[in-house]
């Protein structure tokens, strides 16, 4: 039996939730046994209760549940952003998920945005360190100077070095390292010598270590000479939405945060890449796309690898037919468009 958390959380974390649930019913009338539970941790509770996510919340989602499925957090009227550190950040790094895994295929040609360059040509797949970086939140403001202290340690970052080289070994891909190591000494010089005992140990994966700004132009410009891209927590984040616009933009992108060798009951956490849009939330506007198919990669973690091609398909025919969000040039209703995601589901 998985049992799953559900965590909607934000702005259009709900909206795009609503059309993501349908798709557990779906597995459970397919004969796969599962349960979920709708946890209401998010800015509303977070004003209501004064709480973000309870030491017995976390608990129970780390020991009593198989996986988080989840919307997104960001509430302007909390501008410290305290609850989402205090739900998001600490579900990654208190589970011990240290590998964001963000995939880029493109589903339609006409969603790629670069010129001359057709879906096909594009297979990418960011391995994000998820716990440290500068996301420690360690750091002061004194005075007129603010230090932001980014830690990395050899596990967390050989954890994410050897998932990438294992990734770009099984899809036989190239596997690129961005770093920034001309300058960030100490971090990238870890991240540099982790990097490099790997490739000893996978001499058949073609790697190499890129600077982060030069990547970024190159990817632009030549997507389809990369394959797996290993990053820090920080560069991960940029280069994740970077690749999220090759899909069709924000509202397309999923990802999974997964503990490759996992000490809990609780394995991932399913989310898509785009945050809780304030500036769309409430009005029906939110392409469902990016949470229903971060759906599909929770079900691949849970075996359950027919559901989870379907979702796919699915996806791609209603757009290959043309269901569309404004963000992607159409008129669809958040609502209609889930309906249409999931309409070609056997
Ligand atoms: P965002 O991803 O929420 O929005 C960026 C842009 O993409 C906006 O123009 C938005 O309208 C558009 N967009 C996002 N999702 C979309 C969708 N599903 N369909 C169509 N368009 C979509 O990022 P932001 O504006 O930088 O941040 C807003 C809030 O979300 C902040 O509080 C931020 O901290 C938070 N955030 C949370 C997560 C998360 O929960 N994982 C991720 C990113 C940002
Ligand atoms: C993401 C988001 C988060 C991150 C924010 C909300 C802390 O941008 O999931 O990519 O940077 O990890
Ligand atoms: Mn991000």
């Amino acid at each position: 039996m998985a049992h799953i958390a559900v965590i909607p959380g934000d702005g259009i974390g709900p909206e795009v939730m609503a059309e993501a649930l349908p798709l557990l019913g779906w597995a459970m009338a397919k004969g796969r046994r599962v349960t979920w539970e709708v946890l209401p941790y998010g800015g509303n509770h977070y004003l209501a209760s004064g709480e973000t996510l309870p030491d017995a919340a976390f608990e129970r989602i780390r020991d009593d549940f198989d996986a988080v499925l989840f919307g997104a957090v960001g509430d302007p009227r909390v501008p410290d952003g305290r609850h989402a550190e205090e739900i998001l950040l600490r579900l990654r790094r208190d589970l011990k998920l240290g590998v964001n895994h963000r995939p880029c295929a493109p589903m339609l040609d006409a969603l790629v945005p670069l010129k001359g360059v057709t879906a096909s040509e594009i297979q990418l797949e960011v391995f994000r360190e998820n716990t440290e970086g500068p996301y420690c939140l360690r750091g002061e403001t004194e005075g007129s100077q603010a230090i932001d202290i980014a830690v990395h340690t050899e596990a967390a970052v050989g954890v994410l070095m050897r998932a990438a080289f294992e990734r770009a070994l099984e899809l036989g891909r190239p596997l690129t390292f961005a770093h920034k190591a001309n300058v960030l000494k100490h971090g990238h010089g870890l991240w540099m010598r982790a990097f490099t005992r790997l490739q000893k140990e996978f001499p058949t994966v073609r790697s190499a270590a890129m600077h982060a700004d030069a990547l970024l132009c190159a990817l632009v410009q030549r997507p389809g000479d990369f394959g797996v891209i290993a990053a820090d927590n920080f560069l991960g984040d940029l280069i994740s939405d970077l690749i999220a616009a090759f899909q069709g933009g924000m509202g397309m992108a999923a990802s999974a945060n997964l503990a490759p060798a996992p000490s809990f009951r609780c394995s991932g956490l399913f989310e898509p890449v785009h945050g809780s849009a304030p500036d769309l939330a409430g009005q029906g506007l939110a392409n469902p796309a990016g949470m229903i198919l971060s759906t599909a990669l929770m079900f691949r973690h849970l075996g359950w690898e027919q559901e989870a091609g379907a979702i796919e398909s699915s996806v791609q025919e209603a757009l290959l037919k043309g269901a569309a969000t404004p963000d992607l040039g159409g008129s669809l209703h958040t609502s209609e468009m889930g309906q249409a995601l999931r309409a070609a589901l056997p």
